[in-house]
């Protein structure tokens, strides 16, 4: 199999595929075979709560595993066009062959719908290597807290399971915050975890909720919904975090003109993100979170001043990278894309 990936992965293959890549017939065989790309079938669904599922995934020979903690860019074809996401891969970090995904139907959300409700087992999902810093450390800690609450338990508990191959037997808390009973994802793997777990019902986080937790040199780990994340943020704890979303977007007013040069597209500038233009332009760059968060739609911008919508703050240096996703044009813009 590595001769053929081999000679399939040569520049001569690439020549006589040209222009649509060798993948483009590869995937014609089976839609999970790829030379390059990572892609995952789904084996099976486990429905946790009567609104999230775990997919388990067999990810392609592309896969190169992940570190407990970070997430993938997932794309799914829906009615023929491809729509991506960030989701954390809850599994141990030290099983390869399997991933799992644990997704909560988001209320009116598109993809996190569909993966939710209507994956089904052979679905085959593009999806990127592991990425992300909300990682558990080499050198694994001997006292650890984990803080989550709602969908946000997914990468903690990747964390909690690589530890659990290990037999790690150091001091771990986890604390999570469920709204209720019914909804509260891996209830009966949390009963039986070697670590303290606090489960919180129907309550939101308050400082005197750490006070029976040893934080003395921990490391603790925080991921859930934002209002939750800056109540512990307050506490002026030092915390490693992982956000799954952002503050809302500032308008993008300034106008201007952009020439993505190597599509040879130039377009004018109606309020949108750059992501949505160049998308409203009939280009496909790589996207992810749509937020600012995964770094999945960066492009080199050649020349122009870009607005940062979430900060205000304008950059007119050339040659540099930036995330289309939260940039705006201010002015004529070219990117390299
Ligand atoms: C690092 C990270 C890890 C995450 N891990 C998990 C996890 O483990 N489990 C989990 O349940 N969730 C996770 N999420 C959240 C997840 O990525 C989605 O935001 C969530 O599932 C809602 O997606 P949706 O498509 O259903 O919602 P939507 O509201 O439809 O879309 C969400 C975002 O996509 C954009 N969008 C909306 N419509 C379109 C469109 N037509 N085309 C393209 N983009 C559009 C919007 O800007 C919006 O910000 C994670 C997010 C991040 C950043
Ligand atoms: S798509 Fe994630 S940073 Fe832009």
């Amino acid at each position: 199999m590595s001769i053929v990936r081999s000679i399939l992965r040569s520049p001569l293959a690439a020549a006589l595929t040209a222009p649509h890549g060798v993948d483009r017939y590869v995937e014609l065989v089976h839609p999970a075979w790829s030379v390059r790309d990572v892609r995952g079938t789904v084996t099976k669904l486990i429905r946790e709560t009567p609104t999230t599922t775990t997919l388990v995934i067999k990810p392609n020979g592309n896969w190169t595993g992940h570190d407990a903690g970070q997430f993938v860019r997932v794309g799914v074809e829906l009615s023929g066009v491809r729509h991506t996401r960030c989701y954390s891969v809850s599994s141990s970090a030290h099983r390869r062959d399997r991933i799992t995904l644990t997704v909560r139907a988001k209320e009116g959300g598109f993809v996190s719908q569909h993966l939710a409700h209507h994956a089904k087992e052979g679905d085959v999902l593009a999806l990127s290597p592991a990425q992300g810093e909300f990682v558990l450390p080499a050198l694994r800690p001997r006292r650890l807290v984990m803080i989550s609450g709602g969908s946000g338990i997914t990468p903690v508990m990747s964390m909690l399971r690589t530890l659990e191959d290990e037999g790690h037997d150091g001091d771990v808390t986890f604390l999570h915050y469920a709204r209720s009973r019914d909804e509260l994802i891996y209830a009966d793997e949390l009963a039986n975890v070697n670590a303290r777990v606090l489960v919180a019902f129907g309550t939101v986080f308050h400082p005197s909720h750490l006070s029976s937790i040893n934080l003395e040199r921990a490391e603790i780990f925080l991921c859930g919904p934002e209002p939750m994340m800056a109540a512990v943020r307050a506490c002026g704890l030092p915390l490693h975090e992982e956000r799954f979303t952002s503050e809302p977007l500032r308008p993008a007013t300034d106008g201007g003109t952009i020439h993505f040069r190597r599509s040879r597209v130039r377009t004018g500038c109606d309020g949108k993100t750059m992501l949505e233009i160049a998308e409203a332009s009939g280009l496909n760059p790589e996207s992810g979170c749509r937020r600012g968060i995964c770094h999945g739609c960066t492009q080199r911008k050649v020349s122009g001043v870009v607005r940062d919508l979430r900060t205000g703050a304008v950059s007119d240096a050339a040659d540099e990278d930036i995330q289309l996703c939260v940039s705006a044009p201010v002015g004529d813009v070219t990117l390299d894309l």
